[in-house]
């Protein structure tokens, strides 16, 4: 069965418009979104040198933006360019997501597509060379990228760097983690003038003083280095390209097409959630064909007791992989109704510095007091699967090289997803070839990219899911590979643990708004004892912790505290045994970034509606029209919210539940205490 159905596919007339370049400026073609909020223009100058820029209704977005590359054994691919032809189409197409954030994705854009040939073959180039500009436009953002066509005088493509540029007109403000740093994506997020950025990673979020809101980021990063995006003057980027070891920072042949640089543009914050769509648009439909085995579903494990340095990873005494603590956790599994269990620490290799001994994992052989094959089996009596877990320090090729045999062991034992992990400085992604020379790549270089595809196609292959921890980024590829169905690539829950600082009250409305933009992410939701290592408090309360399965989307969520921590708290434990995992529409209700949140997402499979709620370190009160409910229907919303005198420092486990009786049309007035609610009905 093909389970993306498309329910509207239309192809609408071309739409050209060529102006002539001695006519208006140096102008060349461009091209409205379809209900005309954007228009992209192209230009060429006079040294043949390409470029564009958007407007929004009328007024710029994006001021005279650089295209090009710098290539490694070539001249470089910028000037003497003339356009060769150009065309373009209308795309309005609907589609329907496995899983998501809402059932069905509507593609609305216009494409404009520009061939371009130097006008004459540049020393040494044995002859003119050509590019393809394509832009998709949507009312609410764009992507644009470069197609590099099979011609004899550009085979090998060996990129050094990439000229785009992102001139962002009255950028003010900007939340943004750096990018090339040692800590991968795990930093907290700056705000900062736009003008103060530095090398950012993306997405990378902008406020204007108007109020526009402005997200930069990229989609269907395949066998490509990722992009920073490092400030130049002003409010000018440019895109950077994540390092290789050795030489060119992207290697390919022709014809290739790049990653889409995407820009997202909303009136308010609100809408720049809303407008990731178009990043999941960009990616190309489902590749593997049914995916009913992928299971969106909530999980325990594990891994709470690690991160508190109660138990541990290597085996000894204090080991928390046992085959008796397993059995634990698959009994609370199958009392609660959670599908799986995630078990840290069960294989080889984690004795000493785990981090620095990639090589000594083995990725089949359990632990003597583990009892893999028992364990399954007990699981599967229960109803239960086992999760499985693949720590590989960053030795990427180490885990190649067992890959095959790892996923063919997972699958015999009923694993339908497994965690991996690539614990390692950023840069510190080893690969070792053939004749033994070892390599150090960036964990979102080229090199990493082709192997987190390798990893999700050969996982696939046995219908198993892939969830990376110090992952490549999201880039929308769940579209193209639904078994790629989370990942880490932020500050999770585990900072709340040993975190220096823990997250601060404002960290997970950042996310909202900047790592969220990108996808799903596995954050580790629900630790509702709110205690890190050595007691050390959260900055949380126990509602927000609630809040957060709606905030921070993901179709496999954990429930991440310790059992005998949820029997202290039966009351927000029942929200977690009960919250979706996977949806049939989403609304983003109100929000501003880093300071709050509320979103609304309906049930998949239901007609319920659950709604979440985050704001900082300010006490708000959040008000939820109910404009979504169903007209002439009654519902009964259970209400988890902060109590009356709750806060982060000094109150935190203080908690109303109560139900009311609302229709469509009412409002709900909720105060928030440096917190967060969730509300279900
Ligand atoms: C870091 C991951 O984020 C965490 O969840 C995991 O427990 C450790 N690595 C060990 O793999
Ligand atoms: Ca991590």
């Amino acid at each position: 069965m093909i389970y993306l159905r498309t329910i509207a596919a239309r192809v609408l007339a071309l739409l050209i418009c060529l102006v002539a370049a001695n006519a208006v400026a140096d102008d060349v073609a461009s091209i409205e979104s379809p209900g005309a909020l954007l228009r992209v223009t192209l230009a060429i100058n006079g040294e043949g040198r390409v470029s564009y820029r958007v407007d929004r209704k009328g007024q710029p977005v994006v001021g005279d933006s650089r295209l090009g590359f710098i290539l490694a054994d070539a001249p470089k691919l910028e000037r003497n360019f003339i356009v060769v032809d150009s065309s373009s189409r209308s795309v309005d197409d609907t589609w329907e997501q496995p899983w998501g954030e809402r059932r069905f994705v509507r593609d609305r854009h216009n494409e404009l597509r520009v061939r371009l040939r130097e006008a004459k073959a540049p020393v040494p180039a044995p002859a003119a060379r050509e590019l393809t500009i394509v832009f998709r436009v949507f009312d609410d953002g764009l992507g644009l990228r470069y197609e590099f066509p099979e011609q004899a005088a550009l085979r090998e493509v060996n990129i050094t760097d990439e000229l785009t540029e992102f001139d962002l007109i009255g950028a003010e403000t900007a939340w943004w983690i750096p990018a090339g740093e040692w800590n991968r994506y795990e930093y907290l997020y700056n705000r900062t003038r736009a003008s103060e950025v530095g090398q950012a990673h993306t997405p990378i979020t902008f406020r204007r003083a108007d109020g526009l809101h402005l997200a930069v980021h990229e989609a269907a990063l395949v066998d490509y280095s990722a992009m920073w995006l490092r400030r130049v003057e002003g409010t000018r980027f440019k895109a950077m390209l994540s390092p290789a070891a050795e030489g060119a920072r992207v290697k390919r042949t022709a014809p290739f097409t790049t990653p889409w640089r995407t820009l997202q543009i909303a009136d308010r914050a609100a809408g720049l959630y809303m407008s990731s769509d178009l990043i999941l648009n960009l990616n190309e439909p489902n590749v593997l064909g049914d995916v009913s085995w992928v299971k969106p579903h909530k999980y325990v494990g594990i891994w709470w007791s690690l991160h508190l340095d109660t138990e541990s990873w290597a085996s000894g005494p204090r080991h928390g992989a046992t085959t008796t603590n397993a059995r634990r956790y698959i009994d609370f599994a199958a009392a609660n109704g959670f599908r799986s269990v995630l078990i840290e620490g069960w294989n080889r290799g984690w004795e000493a510095d785990w981090f620095a001994n990639g090589d000594s994992f083995s990725f089949t052989e359990p632990y003597p007091d583990f009892d893999l094959e028992g364990l399954a089996a007990y699981a599967r009596k229960k109803g239960v699967h086992l999760m499985g877990h693949h720590e590989t320090s960053g030795f990427a090729s180490h885990y190649e090289a067992q890959l095959g045999a790892a996923l063919d062991q997972s699958a015999r034992l009923g694993i339908e997803a497994i965690k991996t992990g690539y614990v390692a400085d950023a840069g510190g992604a080893k690969f070792q070839d053939a004749d033994g020379s070892v390599r150090f790549e960036w964990h979102d270089g080229q090199a990493m990219s082709r192997h987190h595809l390798k990893v999700v196609t050969e996982a696939a292959k046995r219908r198993i899911a892939i969830n990376p921890h110090e992952p490549i980024k999201d880039t929308g590829l769940r579209r193209t590979y639904p078994n790629w169905v989370a990942r880490e690539g932020a500050r999770g829950m585990e900072y709340n643990a040993w975190g220096v600082p823990p997250n601060p009250p404002e960290h997970e409305a950042n996310l909202f708004f900047t790592r969220m933009l990108s996808g799903p992410m596995d954050f580790t939701p629900g630790v509702l004892s709110l205690k890190g290592r050595n007691g050390q408090p959260f900055q949380s309360t126990i509602a927000k912790q609630l809040a957060l399965y709606l905030v921070v989307y993901s179709p496999i969520q954990m429930a991440a505290d310790l059992p005998e921590n949820y029997a202290r708290f039966p009351g927000p434990f029942q929200f977690i045994k009960e919250v979706p995992v996977d949806w049939q529409e989403t609304f983003v209700l109100d929000g501003e970034v880093g300071d709050f949140v509320t979103v609304a997402r309906k049930d998949r499979a239901s007609e319920d509606w659950y709604v979440g709620g985050v704001t900082d370190e300010i006490a708000r009160t959040l008000t939820v029209p109910l404009e979504f409910l169903t007209a002439g229907k009654r519902y009964r919303a259970h209400v988890y919210r902060d109590g009356t005198d709750a806060s982060w420092d000094r109150n935190p486990f203080a908690i109303i539940i109560e139900k009311r009786d609302v229709k469509r049309g009412d409002r709900l007035e909720l105060r928030v205490a440096s917190a967060g609610l969730g509300v279900d009905w």
